[in-house]
Parts: structure tokens; C-alpha cells; sequence
């Protein structure tokens, strides 16, 4: 035995028991009574959970229309790991024109740097006949699921785009991902508050209400009902639009709902902050209010919502070509880049909030961040449990440790953290990587390129359902 863990609780998605963990070759061996290890952690008064898995992170990707912020498998990996995460799933972005081949091979090589394990989903804009054959060979190389947009100019697909994009992912066994929210309602919402002189950071929230979320949300399951074709609903933001997911998937539809902490803690009152200071709470979907939060948490807790992921996507605000205030410090709201980092401070938030506050057990902690992440995606049971013959990707957590966040303390590349000076009680104090420390007390202690990429293999959740509309499989015929 390589490594014995001894004296902590074991939580999984099952549930918690005192146990030791015996690991060798970077795989969990044992699991209680563990004999003599070469080294030993002792794990007494902590928490032994399974390494995060992020499914939803911008890293080393350059946004469609949005340009590339400043974290990298290395910087944001760093992060991640000192945030107890241990596997993400980032972006590959295809731009319009560009063949499919071109963008995974230059995307791949971004990976090199990773310090955490990684995979990626691949974004489509331009679903042409020759991207759309493409797709094979890209889940060939374990690119097995794709992004579509239905807002943003240089990213947004029409619905018959879409529907080809369904349909093309059910003939290659790929998962289809998408954001949600009505293109021209928000361009239409968007020219009139500017022709109003309403350009603040806070007229952000104005431009996409929650029915903007909430009509796309449905219709995107209606087009993936249509074809069949099994779907997740990325960073839902609000409580009526999970209620859409939730009325799908009692219908057995395979549709799945994932929200990320700045729904349950922003609100859009926090983009009005003084200044440009509100630009660091923009996101898309928009933040929405304190009461909503509550509701969010209940989505959580009944099961509609089964992931909460970090969408790091994290753009400096001032200082570098792709900042924030790349159009200066008055640019009107429809300018300024949308998103906020949490890479790591996304587990502690959500502990903290969650677990700690009483909101959720540490179960479901446990299953939206780690298992139901790596279930969803094809990556258990390697990644998301700790199990006999799972990776040994752990993070160890003292439960009663109060941590003030501050953007020095996630150790990501971006100037600024939403999170900035909240308490949060509940901290990782220790994360491995496949049996390695990859993190301890505040350092990151592996070398750039130890993170591995993972293909992903075929798996049963993504199948489609077998059920066709009007018996007519139109998605067959390419
Ligand atoms: O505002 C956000 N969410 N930015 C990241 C891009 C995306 O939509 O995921
Ligand atoms: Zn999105
Ligand atoms: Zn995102």
C-alpha cells in the first residue's frame, strides 16, 4: 500500500462512516480496516470527500464573441484543487467556419499545463453539414458532449440549427448541453433600455428576465424531446425555470438541470454597486434576487437540480486586453464580458451555504458536486465516489474551520472574486489527485502537465429515451 488515510469520515452520495482508506497506484484499495501503508495521513476530526468534479469551467477558452480570460489548466487547476476540486470539464469553442479537427487539435494542447484531470465539451455555432459529419470523429477522440448556445450573437444557434445539433449528437451517442435564454428577447429588451440611457451594470438583470430563461428552457426540451435526444440545461438561475426541468423529467424525459453558487448567494442588486464594481457580478443567466434563493435550494434538495458546477469564467476587470472594462469603465451593460471566476471558492461557498447553514445534508453536498457531476458526464465510477477501484482523488475537509475569501486565497489568475471578504465555515485543508497531495494549506504541490486528460467512453445514462414523437425518426437521416 502506497498511502493509508486513516482516522476520518468517509462521505459519499450514500452516505458517512468512520473509516481508513488504503491506496496504491493512485486507486483506492481499501476501504475500512486498511494495513501498513509507506505513508500515512492522519484524517482524525476531518471530513474525507471525493475530489469536486466541476463539470462547467472556462479554462484556457476563448468565448465566442467574448474573448479568453485568464485562467489555464495550471492557474484555474491550482485554484480548483485548493478549493477541493479534482477533475473539470472545460470548453473547446468552435467559431463560425471553422472545422471541427482544426479547434480540438490547438484545444487539446491547452491542456498540457493541467494540474487537475480534465475533459472537455465542444461548443458548436456554425452546424453546417461538414461540422455536423465531424462530430463522430470528435467523440471518437472522448469529446463525448457538446454546447449550444441560444443567445449570444457570435454563439447562437436558431432552432433549426439546434434541432441538426440534436440530432447529429443522437447518431454519434453525444450528450447535448445547452444555454437557455431567448436570443431576440433579450436584443429587443437590450435596444430599448440603451435607447432609454439605461446602461449601468445593473440594467444587465433587465435585459434578461427570468421568462427569457424560462421560454428557452422550454422550448430547448421540447426540440430535444422532439428528437429524442437526451439533454442538460446548464446554470439555471431561478426556481420557475427549474419548474420546466422538473415537469420534464417527471414526464421521464432525460433532461438534467445543473446551477452554479452565484444563483443561490448574487443577487441582481449586487450589480448596482457603485462604479464599475457591479461589472463583477455580471453573468448570463442574470443573478436574480435574494427570495429566489430560497427556492433554488429546494430545487436542490428535491432532486430537479443535480449539479452545481462553478461556470469559472472569469474575465480580470481592469488591465489586460480582454478585461471587463476593455470598452472602458461607462460602456454600456450589452459591452461589458459576462461571467464571475469560482473555480475554487466554488465548493467552500456551497459547503458552507449548504451544509453548513443547514440547507442541504452532506450527502446531496456530495452528489451534486462530485457524483452526480461524474455520473452525467461518463466519468464514474473513476471519478466522483471513493469506492475500491475509484481514483483516488479526495478532499479532506475540517468542518468547523472559518475562512474568510479573499481573491489571494483562491489563487486563480483573476483580479477579483465575488466572494470577496464572505465568512464561509467548512474548508478543504487537503485535496489528492489520484493519491498525490496535490494541495495542502494553502499550496498547490504538483508540477505543471500532472493532470490527465479523460476520454470519455459510451455509457448508458445518455442513451436516448426510444421514444419518438409521431413514430417518424427523422433525427436517422442525416
Ligand atoms: O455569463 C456566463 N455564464 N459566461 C460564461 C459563458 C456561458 O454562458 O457559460
Ligand atoms: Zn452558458
Ligand atoms: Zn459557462
Amino acid at each position: 500500500m502506497d498511502l493509508a488515510i486513516r482516522g476520518g469520515h468517509v462521505g459519499t452520495a450514500e452516505g458517512l462512516t468512520r473509516a481508513d482508506l488504503g491506496i496504491a497506484n493512485g486507486t483506492i484499495v481499501q476501504i475500512g480496516e486498511v494495513g501498513a501503508a509507506a505513508r500515512e495521513i492522519d484524517a482524525r476530526g476531518l471530513l474525507v470527500l471525493p475530489g469536486g468534479v466541476d463539470t462547467h469551467c472556462h479554462l484556457a477558452q476563448v468565448e465566442p464573441g467574448m474573448g479568453c480570460g485568464p485562467d489555464d489548466f495550471y492557474t484555474g487547476g491550482r485554484s480548483a484543487l485548493l478549493g477541493g476540486t479534482t477533475t473539470a470539464i472545460s470548453f473547446i469553442s468552435q467559431f463560425k467556419g471553422e472545422t471541427l479537427d482544426s479547434v480540438v487539435r490547438e484545444s487539446f494542447r491547452r491542456g498540457e499545463r493541467a494540474v487537475i484531470d480534465y475533459s472537455f465539451h465542444q461548443i458548436i455555432t456554425d452546424p453546417s453539414e461538414a461540422v455536423l459529419a465531424e462530430i463522430p470523429g470528435l467523440v471518437e477522440r472522448g469529446v463525448r458532449s457538446l454546447k449550444v448556445f441560444l443567445t449570444y450573437d457570435a454563439a447562437r444557434l436558431d432552432d433549426g440549427q439546434f434541432l441538426k445539433v440534436l440530432a447529429a449528437a443522437r447518431r454519434s451517442g453525444a450528450f447535448v448541453t445547452v444555454h437557455c435564454e431567448n436570443y431576440d428577447a433579450i436584443g429587443w429588451l437590450t435596444e430599448r433600455l440603451l435607447a432609454a440611457g439605461l446602461r449601468a451594470p445593473k440594467y444587465h438583470a433587465w435585459s434578461r428576465p427570468k421568462v427569457v430563461e424560462r421560454e428557452a428552457t422550454y422550448r430547448a426540451i421540447a426540440l430535444a424531446e422532439l428528437v429524442d435526444q437526451p439533454l442538460q440545461i446548464f446554470h439555471v438561475s431561478c426556481a420557475e425555470v427549474a419548474e420546466e426541468i422538473g415537469r420534464a423529467q417527471r414526464r421521464g424525459l432525460k433532461v438534467w438541470a445543473e446551477t452554479c453558487p452565484q444563483y443561490l448567494t448574487l443577487t441582481a442588486a449586487d450589480m448596482d454597486r457603485p462604479g464599475f464594481e457591479g461589472a463583477k457580478y455580471m453573468c448570463s443567466p442574470s443573478p436574480r434576487d435574494e427570495a429566489d434563493h430560497a427556492g433554488m435550494w429546494e430545487m436542490i434538495r428535491q432532486g430537479v437540480i443535480g449539479i452545481v458546477s462553478s461556470d469559472h469564467s472569469a474575465f480580470n476587470i481592469t488591465g489586460s486586453a480582454d478585461a471587463k472594462d476593455r470598452h472602458g469603465r461607462d460602456a454600456p451593460f450589452r459591452d461589458i464580458p459576462n461571467g464571475v471566476p469560482g473555480v475554487g471558492s466554488r465548493l467552500p461557498v456551497l459547503f458552507s451555504e449548504g451544509v453548513s447553514a443547514g440547507r442541504l445534508d452532506l450527502e446531496t453536498f456530495v452528489a451534486i458536486t462530485a457524483t452526480n457531476p461524474a455520473k452525467l458526464f461518463g466519468l464514474f465510477p473513476k471519478k466522483g465516489t471513493i469506492a475500491v477501484g475509484s481514483d483516488a482523488d479526495l478532499s479532506l475537509w475540517d468542518p468547523k474551520k472559518r475562512v474568510t475569501i479573499t481573491n489571494a486565497l483562491l489563487q486563480h489568475n483573476v483580479d477579483h472574486t465575488p466572494w470577496e471578504g464572505r465568512e464561509v465555515i467548512g474548508w478543504p485543508v487537503m485535496t489528492l489527485l489520484r493519491g498525490e497531495v496535490a494541495a495542502r494549506d494553502g499550496a498547490m504541490l504538483l508540477q505543471e502537465g500532472a493532470g490527465r486528460y479523460l476520454p470519455r467512453a459510451p455509457y448508458g445514462l445518455i442513451q436516448p429515451r426510444g421514444v419518438l414523437a409521431n413514430g417518424f425518426d427523422a433525427a436517422r437521416i442525416a
